[in-house]
């Protein structure tokens, strides 16, 4: 929503060290001079702490106006608790699509030259959380269920949206990974209509290609430039998209944007970082790269573009990099550099 010429979009700092790579992203943004009006609210632990709910209303409702949001990491007690936040949102503005890009910015890592492109079902499969236990003989936890849904629809959107993404930006491929072989129905119905809507639609348009999931997991990590996009299921998209930072310097460089025809969330893939959180060395680059995400979905990719490019050169060209990196610099020192060069003519 465009007023006053200023984007309005919601802020979620999040939890752990969400705050302090929210404050060097929006420090970075201002330095762009990124139209953006905040509205900042509370989601996670921190909603907990402030207003008795890990997801309020009011986050809610903002979201709800803005159709655009920013988010940090927000903490998912693991077993009870709480369902996670991030899916609920996800659930909630039906954000079917999760697009996380790989890219390799600091070079001598142990992969050089990763550009890969991961688009994940964001709604469906074992995420749904059709889950129950089964007690037997006084164990209430004997028996653990869960079962995976994906519709034929679900299956088109998320086909379409990684055909039309891969048409757009002008990939060469993109590889369907499923496990078909043993879960036929609930993958076998993912890979039928990728296929299907490839050769209805998009032929000749890009190569395709599909692949089995374990296999695809080994061969990411034996030679992963064969792949340039791939398209999946839910969970396995979770799962194959933190492999894919791995290759590409780790979670501090990863974003990731969850897309719906009504609203889009950027993040950063990581979490919250509890081990890290308060000492003042979080990377901010994947929540960096998400805004850039974020001024791109918005149009505004001139912005996008420079924001990447002075990530790259403070990386790269003056050297400052967090610890993650083998850099030593903080989280601050790191913010610096990056408005100093943002702020250069
Ligand atoms: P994590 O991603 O928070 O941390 C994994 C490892 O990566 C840790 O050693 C951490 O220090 C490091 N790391 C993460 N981000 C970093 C950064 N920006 N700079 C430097 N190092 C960084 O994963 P973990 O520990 O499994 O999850 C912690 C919490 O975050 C959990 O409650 C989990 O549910 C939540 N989470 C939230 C997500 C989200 O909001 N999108 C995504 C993943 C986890």
């Amino acid at each position: 929503m465009i007023v006053n010429n200023l984007i309005k979009a919601t802020l979620i700092p999040g939890d752990g060290v969400g705050p302090e790579i929210t404050e060097a992203t929006l420090a970075a943004l201002d330095a762009l001079k990124a139209p953006f009006e905040w509205d900042r609210q509370v989601a996670g632990a921190a909603g907990v702490a402030a207003c008795g709910e890990p997801l309020p209303k009011a986050c809610l409702e903002s979201i709800r106006g803005t159709r655009l949001a920013l988010k940090g990491p927000l903490e998912t007690p693991v077993g009870g608790g709480y369902r996670s936040i991030n899916v609920q949102l996800r659930e909630e503005f039906k954000l079917y699509a999760n697009l996380r890009p790989g890219k390799t910015i600091v070079p001598g890592g142990r992969y050089d030259n990763i550009d890969l492109v991961l688009v994940r079902e964001n709604n469906e499969g074992l995420y749904m959380g059709y889950e129950h236990f089964i007690p037997i003989d006084g164990d209430p936890h004997a028996v653990g269920m869960s079962t995976g849904v994906n519709t034929r629809q679900g299956c088109r959107r998320i086909c379409r949206f990684a055909f039309d993404y891969a048409v757009k930006q002008g990939r060469k491929k993109v590889t369907a990974v499923h496990k078909a072989n043993i879960m036929k129905a609930l993958t076998g119905i993912f890979l039928e209509t990728a296929r299907e809507i490839y050769a209805a639609e998009y032929k000749d348009k890009f190569i395709f290609d599909e692949i089995i999931v374990d296999a695809c997991a080994m061969k990411l990590v034996m030679n992963p430039w064969q792949f340039d996009m791939l398209v999946t299921t839910n969970l396995f998209g979770d799962i194959l998209s933190d492999e894919i930072a791995g290759l590409v310097g780790g979670l501090g460089m990863a974003p990731g944007a969850n897309i719906g025809e009504h609203a889009a969330i950027f993040e950063a893939v990581h979490g919250s970082a509890p081990d890290i959180a308060g000492k003042g060395i979080a990377n901010p680059t994947a929540l960096l790269l998400a805004a850039a995400m974020m001024l791109d979905h918005v149009g505004l990719t001139d912005k996008a573009t420079r924001l990447r490019s002075d990530i790259d050169l403070v990386l790269n060209t003056d050297k400052v990099r967090t610890g993650d990196l083998g850099g030593t610099a903080t989280t601050k020192e790191f913010t610096a550099a990056l408005v100093k060069r943002l702020s250069a003519a």
